[in-house]
């Protein structure tokens, strides 16, 4: 569904991937791991046209979109969910699902959301940016429900999050995996990503130094052997 071929991409004169193959499967879910600043939100970005590769392909759903900008990988199913949310913290939750429904009926996307979220569903009125870390990413996960999309490329899910919390997220993104979606999941709970994942890469300093079946590692192997890795 999703294939990077031979990318190479960075900021300005700063090249952070190096030669990247990356593949994501119909229904698959993979975890993306790897040390701080080995360049898995970059692969994100450049996964779904934030950042355009120098050198190498990107296809889509069977398309070529190497070069394309965010929204035609949007238009085609990719759902991003950026470190930091991607909420505007200003605006009350509803506005917020008001945007990332677009020209849904309101209604039901309120009734939606609060099935999924019964928090969220009693906090329309709120504020996004006085919500509590877990409820903020729960308002950002609904985006992943109410686009509909066919890919939902996540990065940091648990971040800064208590772990019933990040049960609470996980259920979540489970629940997305059993409608068919596929899933990409940069999580520094290593173990939570692995429970969930088919398949894991693991990056450092922007080049994918392994590649296998989520059940064929356990998250002590994978810190002992590529996250104390420096970057
Ligand atoms: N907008 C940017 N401009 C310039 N350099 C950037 C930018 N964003 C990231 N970088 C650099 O690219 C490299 C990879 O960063 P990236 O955020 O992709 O890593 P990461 O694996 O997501 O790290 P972390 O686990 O800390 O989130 C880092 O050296 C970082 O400083
Ligand atoms: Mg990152």
């Amino acid at each position: 569904m999703l294939t990077l071929h031979s990318v190479t991409a960075g900021y300005g004169e700063t090249t952070v991937l190096r030669d990247v193959n990356f593949t994501v499967g119909d229904g698959e879910v993979v975890a993306l791991l790897g040390p701080n600043g080995a360049g898995k939100s970059t692969l994100l970005r450049t996964a779904t046209g934030f950042v355009k590769p120098r050198s190498g392909r990107i296809e889509f759903g069977g398309a070529d979109l190497t070069g394309h900008r965010p929204h035609a990988f949007v238009r085609r199913g990719i759902c991003h969910l950026p470190e930091g949310r991607g909420i505007f913290p200003s605006l009350t939750v509803r506005e917020n699902l008001r945007i990332q429904a677009r020209s849904r009926d309101m209604n039901e996307v309120v009734a939606e959301v609060a099935e999924l979220f019964p928090a969220l569903g009693s906090r329309l009125r709120q504020t996004a940016g006085s919500l509590s870390g877990g409820e903020q990413q729960m308002l950002a996960l609904s985006r992943a429900y109410l686009t509909r999309p066919k890919l939902v490329l996540i990065d940091e899910a648990s971040l800064g999050l208590a772990p019933l919390l990040v049960d609470r997220i996980y259920d979540a993104l489970r629940q997305l995996v059993e409608r068919g979606l596929s899933l990409v999941i940069v999580e520094q709970y290593v173990q939570k990503a692995l429970d969930l994942a088919s398949t894991v890469y693991i990056l450092n300093r922007g080049e994918v130094i392994h590649v296998g079946k989520a059940n064929e590692l356990n998250s002590d192997e994978i810190y002992q052997r590529y996250l104390g890795l420096s970057s």
